[in-house]
């Protein structure tokens, strides 16, 4: 299933749900030619919703030679608005728009609503209206605002809906997708975890052949699901690198050695580079240079790593010539498995675009070692990587683990990261996650944790005063981390953290509450 994007989140939202219905969907830009939509060879094509209206100029639109093509097309609000124009029906502003919930009536015979045959509570997020419905269309249901709140014209197979039935508000929602899926575009509900990962494997070993794979794990969601993939497809030719940067949580090393290593029996180099790092931290304050000497120190060790692993995997004569390398033929290559995911290819702009992220991934290699990269989870949305992992066997703790900064608890040491400060940081941190866990508000969070502004604040405890480190608890609920808002956490919880951590961790005397959104705060301090 195509879905063409006319901005904001929307396209995303439903080509999730189209997933969840176990049909494969894919984004595309709304400036695609109709030639290229169908040459994709799609089922069918659903049109998503947008910011703007149909009658602004210039508005997103689409090659209009799409409607003969003969593929079925669902528009959803802007996406039915945007065909009815262009098939020569009316959008018009009426004044009377609708956003929430409201009820839809059906009022006409649909496939899109055997299911739904009255119709029910619906949710809109509409200026306009369709107020005419093009030549050879006839209009199945209204709602108090909207006359024309879905419309068809069965012959050539184009549907329209005003109501979003991506969100959970849409009573039925679900039902809608399914009947366009299944029942007029013919789909078979067969994108399922197991199938994912079948195809990934065989994808997988057809790109890498014999040569050797290198894995850089962080202990993150991503990294880890992308290992255990790969390790599936290629068993003992994928060596892991996990490079403790001595900034890691709590525990974090330890499980990645008992998952890969005890579990799953991964070739895992475990680099401890902890006095590295605090060393080329010594001194500095500002963020943005300790991300820089992170991430460039990261990279060293990477590559000192990978130059002796694919150097030795050649001399023993494992690997071929490894991919398409652009080392050329002599120079050892291989390949390097990153954990893209799918919102990362859509917001780079292109499929083909394989930009190494950040940081805490391996940018920047020297010319001579020269790898390609695998990226076994560039189709897929994080709740299906999630999945995956699961169905691969990862532990929950990795699987449901909240993100966590590429440079580590360097971004939340406000001022210069020792190691004191560090194994401060770490056992408040560890007690606030396991706070949070014990009154099951852990995935509820997007993230939960410690913050240790490097100043000292004066207390008292028992008879002597203290002149201590204060901690800052942060939780936040996010989608997507580009906004978010600060957690209501329960009283008891916060007293609990409190005592907790005056308490058990040497050093800290205070704690305080961040009560900042995003904007105008960030998630991270620093
Ligand atoms: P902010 O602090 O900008 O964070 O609201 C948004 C999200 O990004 C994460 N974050 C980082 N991740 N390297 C990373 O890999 C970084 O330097 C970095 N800084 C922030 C942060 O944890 C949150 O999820």
């Amino acid at each position: 299933m195509l879905v063409v994007d006319f901005g904001a989140q929307y396209a995303q939202l439903i080509a999730r749900r189209v997933r969840e219905a176990h049909v494969y969907s894919e984004i595309v830009p709304h400036s695609s030619s109709a030639a290229d939509l169908v040459a994709r060879r799609p089922s069918g094509i659903i049109l998503s919703g947008g910011p703007k209206s149909v009658n602004e100029t210039p508005a997103p639109s689409i090659d209009p030679a799409i409607y003969d093509a003969g593929i079925p097309i669902l528009g959803i609000c802007y996406g039915a608005q945007l065909l009815t124009q262009q098939l020569g029906g009316e959008v018009s502003r009426t004044g009377r728009g609708e956003y929430g919930r409201t009820t839809l009536t059906v009022t006409g015979s649909s496939p899109l609503f055997t299911d739904w045959p009255g119709g029910g509570e619906v949710w809109m997020s509409h200026g306009d209206a369709i107020t005419t419905v093009p030549a050879g269309f006839v209009a199945t249901a209204t709602s108090p605002d909207a006359p024309v709140a879905a419309l068809h014209d069965p012959d050539r197979a184009i549907y329209g809906v005003q109501f979003h039935p991506e969100v959970v508000h849409t009573e039925r929602g679900r039902d809608v997708f399914e009947r366009f899926l299944y029942d007029i575009c013919h789909c078979p509900p067969s994108w399922t975890h197991t199938s994912i990962i079948e195809s990934q494997v065989e994808a997988v070993r057809a790109q890498v052949g014999a040569s050797p794979v290198l894995c850089a794990l962080s202990g993150g969601v991503d990294s880890a699901v992308a290992a255990a993939l790969v390790h599936k497809a290629i068993g003992d030719q994928l060596t892991c690198v996990y490079v403790d940067t001595g900034l890691m949580r709590a525990h974090e090393s330890e499980q990645v050695e008992e998952t890969f290593r005890r579990q799953f029996h991964i070739d895992l180099v475990h680099v401890k580079a902890a006095d590295r790092f605090f060393e080329a931290l010594a001194g500095v304050t500002d963020p943005e240079t300790k991300r820089k000497i992170i991430g460039e120190l990261f990279i060293r060790i990477f590559e000192e790593v990978a130059r002796d692993l694919v150097i030795e995997e050649f001399d023993a004569g494992e690997g071929d010539s490894g991919g398409t390398g652009s080392g050329g033929p002599d120079e050892p290559s291989g390949y390097l498995v990153q954990g893209t995911l799918y919102p990362d290819v859509i917001e780079s702009g292109s499929d083909s675009a394989a930009t190494i992220k950040s940081h805490h991934n391996v940018g920047g290699l020297p010319d001579d070692l020269a790898f390609d990269l695998v990226e076994p989870l560039r189709l897929l949305f994080k709740d299906e990587v999630r999945a995956v992992g699961e169905e691969l066997g990862l532990p929950h703790d990795i699987v449901w683990r909240q993100p966590f900064p590429g440079p580590g608890l360097a971004v939340r040491i406000v001022g210069e990261v020792t190691p004191e400060r560090a194994d401060i940081l770490r056992a408040a941190d560890a007690i606030v996650v396991e706070e949070i866990r014990r009154a099951g508000l852990y995935r509820d969070l997007w993230q939960s944790f410690a913050v240790l502004p490097a100043v000292r604040t004066v207390g008292v405890m028992g008879d002597g005063r203290t002149y201590a480190y204060p901690v800052v608890i942060r939780a936040v609920t996010s989608d997507d981390a580009m906004t978010a808002d600060w957690a209501r956490l329960p009283y008891d919880l916060l007293e609990r953290l409190s005592s907790r951590i005056i308490n058990e961790v040497e050093g800290i005397n205070r704690v305080a509450l961040d009560i900042t959104s995003k904007p105008p705060g960030t998630i991270e301090w620093e």
